[in-house]
């Protein structure tokens, strides 16, 4: 049994994630980690939320096996330190979004809480012990809308978006996302109970691109974006690599992207650039 109070407890490990993870988390707002907790540890988190019915089941933080398992998870815990850097705060607070199904969708939200940044100095972690199917009502997001704010009044009055995700999952799925991204839990129609436990971690240290990183890495963005959220994401890339942000505006980086091109477009971070490494 570990103490209760978790609060300044710090943790490392390999980060796991490359460039273009990174890029994809930036631009996406999430990353889904797929049955990365065994199955063993899954069951027994489902027979502690069982016997503790709760929507902040906080004591499941005060065992060694979930702790190791779950929240230090190689795959997890390894996406965290990519983004959040080394020795980052591990959960104080443990919530379950515990379902008794079937039941309505709920309304589209920003959680309170929400910074609206280039920077990111926490997380929002959700977990699946028994995963979930499309009838067991799985979060809906709604992917590059992170950066976006989302005025209450507005989102409650959206009903289904063309573009969001179903978070379809195997048992032992961890998913991060920025904590700002638009969702809601989707409508269930199947019988039972869905849980999904959802933790927060936080950096303790200035960002400076230290997960596996490409230095030919090409940057160019995908041209199929929208330019508003594309120049937005690719700010929060530029924080994450410490690099100063220079974008130009107009056809510059991020917009319009020029993969097809020889050289870098004007507007890279000048860290970013092959043109100037040989
Ligand atoms: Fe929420």
């Amino acid at each position: 049994m570990r103490k209760p109070d978790l609060v300044g407890e710090k943790h490392d490990c390999e980060a796991t994630l490359d460039d273009q993870q990174v890029m994809d988390f930036c631009r996406n707002g999430y990353l889904i980690l797929e049955g990365v907790v065994p199955d063993k540890i899954n069951t027994r988190v489902v027979d502690f939320l069982n016997t503790h019915d709760s929507a902040e089941p906080f004591e499941i933080l005060t065992e060694d096996w979930f702790v190791d398992g779950v929240i230090k998870n190689p795959q997890a815990a390894g996406a965290v330190r990519s983004l959040l850097g080394k020795n980052f705060a591990l959960p104080i607070l443990m919530s379950n979004h515990r379902v008794h199904c079937p039941a309505p969708a709920l309304n589209w939200h920003q959680d309170g809480g929400s910074i609206i940044t280039s920077r990111l100095d926490y997380l929002q972690v959700f977990y699946y012990p028994e995963g979930v199917s499309r009838e067991m009502g799985p979060t809906e997001i709604l992917p590059g809308s992170h950066l976006q704010r989302g005025y209450g009044g507005f989102l409650s009055r959206l009903r289904s978006l063309k573009e969001s995700v179903l978070t379809v999952s195997a048992p032992g799925t961890i998913f991060l996302t920025v904590y700002s991204i638009w969702h809601r839990r989707s409508a269930s129609t199947a019988t039972g109970i869905r849980n999904n436990l959802k933790y927060n971690y936080w950096r303790t240290v200035p960002p400076c691109r230290d997960w596996n990183t490409d230095p030919a890495f090409n940057f160019s963005w995908p041209d199929k974006e929208v330019p508003p959220f594309t120049v937005r994401a690719a700010q929060l890339l530029a924080w994450l690599c410490a690099e100063e942000w220079q974008h130009l505006g107009g056809q510059s980086w991020p917009c319009f992207s020029h993969s097809v091109l020889d050289k870098d477009q004007p507007g890279l971070p000048q860290g970013l650039r092959r043109d100037g490494q040989t």
